[in-house]
């Protein structure tokens, strides 16, 4: 089988190494691409978001499989267009993937099937919301309708904040819509779900850090490292949350006539009062598919086949039973403005430690590796425990070098299998 992989992330990366290991898998395009998967894939030099670019490749290359991960391409419709032209994708359609690029289709859709998910208010446009942050109840937290790469999002603890707040959401954006959400407290885990849009099985429930620095501080980012297994997350709130959350939403999605084939990754916040559903996103995420395909044992590519055919129920997905952690590499400045083109040392040493998931990287010719954006690259390792991951994740990220590198030292460090041990 030949296959293309839409995107260049980390996540890409460890979408496409996992494919790997399916014996019929000949060729991997990887459409952009980074510097790691130019080591094993063919990288070609199209954006993901590029839909008639895509189009054309395919028409010309005929791949047998399309995997489809970044939010933007989905929101585009990259799915419905590629299918119409007789192309097999994984991932879900562009009305399926509404749940995710739009956050007031998805407050409504999770009212109307009562799933359980903050309280909100909806302003339809800047001159509404600035009124409404006059009266409305605090904390709140601030969210603008569509895509905003983790940005359009605001939590406020005081009055003062929510009204500088709504100021700068919605400057030059006066026509959107803005939410004004409960403020929920509780761990927050990420749950990704393969579903071909009857059936959704779980992978191990992830924990991102979105903060740039230690002790979450700091602005915040694509994600600065991952771990799983989640120790808040038992067996007992998994099948609540599958029952009350997973299978009210596939079933949810299919009244609605768009049936959700794909990833469908739930950001829950587990409050004292149950799980409650934070986001949703139509999509792996990134860094928690460095650490959550690492624990798949099954064929990634024969999931993502029985996703697409609506046959996940009869196919096999299991995973190791041991923890996994990842830490994130990223460049002096980033989230804000950083240089490119720093060159990448130790790459071969620490690689004994883990797997490194390349994303911000290019490859010279002579086969070393430059820096080419924000977050670099991540160490991802397997341990017995998650202490045991994490201390294999960092031993590997001391050996890599970069000038003006950084990292999060406190990956993982709050769950209670840590705090257990100390
Ligand atoms: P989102 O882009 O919706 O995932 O939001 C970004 C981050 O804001 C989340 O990861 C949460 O940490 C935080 N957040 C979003 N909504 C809420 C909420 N209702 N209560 C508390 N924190 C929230
Ligand atoms: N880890 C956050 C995301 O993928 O959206």
């Amino acid at each position: 089988m030949r296959i293309l992989v839409i995107g260049g992330g980390g996540r890409e990366h460890a979408i496409a190494k996992a494919l790997t290991k399916n014996v019929a898998v000949e060729q991997i395009w990887m459409a952009p691409g980074n510097g790691g998967t130019e080591n094993f894939c063919e990288n070609v030099p199209i954006a993901a978001t590029d839909l008639q670019g895509i189009l054309k490749f395919c028409l010309e290359n005929q791949p047998d499989f399309v995997v489809v991960t970044p939010d933007d391409p989905l929101a585009l419709g990259m799915v419905d267009l590629l299918e119409d032209n007789g192309f097999q994708c994984f991932g879900p359609t562009k009305a399926a993937a509404r749940l995710e690029w739009s956050k007031n289709y998805a407050k409504e859709f999770m009212a109307k099937y009562h799933i359980p998910t903050a309280s909100y208010h909806l302003c339809l446009n800047a001159a509404e919301a600035a009124e409404y942050v006059k009266t409305c109840p605090v904390p709140v937290v601030l969210k603008m309708d569509g895509l905003a790469a983790g940005k359009g999002v605001v939590v406020c603890k005081t009055r003062e904040e929510a009204v500088k707040a709504q100021k700068t959401l919605c400057k030059g954006k006066e026509d959107q819509q803005v939410l004004f959400e409960e403020m929920l407290t509780g761990p927050e885990v990420s749950v990704l779900c393969f579903t071909d849009g009857e059936t959704i099985v779980p992978m191990p429930a992830a924990q991102d850090h979105k903060r740039a620095f230690d002790g979450d501080e700091g602005p915040n980012t694509g994600g600065m490292g991952a771990y799983s297994p989640v120790s808040d997350y038992t067996p007992a709130m998994a099948d609540v949350c599958m029952h009350e959350i997973f299978l009210p939403t596939i079933q949810g999605m299919q009244q609605e006539g768009h049936p959700f084939k794909g990833v469908l990754y739930v950001s829950l916040m587990l409050t004292v009062d149950g799980p409650k559903v934070i986001e949703y996103n139509a999509r792996f995420g990134d860094p928690e598919t460095q650490v959550v395909l690492p624990l798949l044992t099954s064929d990634l590519l024969n999931i993502m086949i029985a996703c697409r055919a609506g046959r996940l129920a009869r196919a096999r997905v299991k995973f190791l039973d041991t923890s996994s952690a990842c830490v994130v590499m990223a460049s002096g400045g980033y989230p804000g403005s950083y240089e490119k083109g720093k060159v990448i040392r130790g790459l071969d040493e620490a690689a004994k430690y883990g797997t490194i998931y390349h994303a911000g990287t290019q490859r010279r010719p002579d086969g070393t590796f430059v820096t080419s954006g924000g977050r670099v690259l991540c160490v991802s390792s397997l341990g017995r425990s998650l202490r045991q991951a994490l201390k294999n994740c960092y031993k590997g990220v001391e050996y890599i070098s970069f000038d003006g590198a950084f990292y999060r030292k406190d990956i993982g460090s709050k769950d209670a299998s840590i705090s257990k041990e100390d």
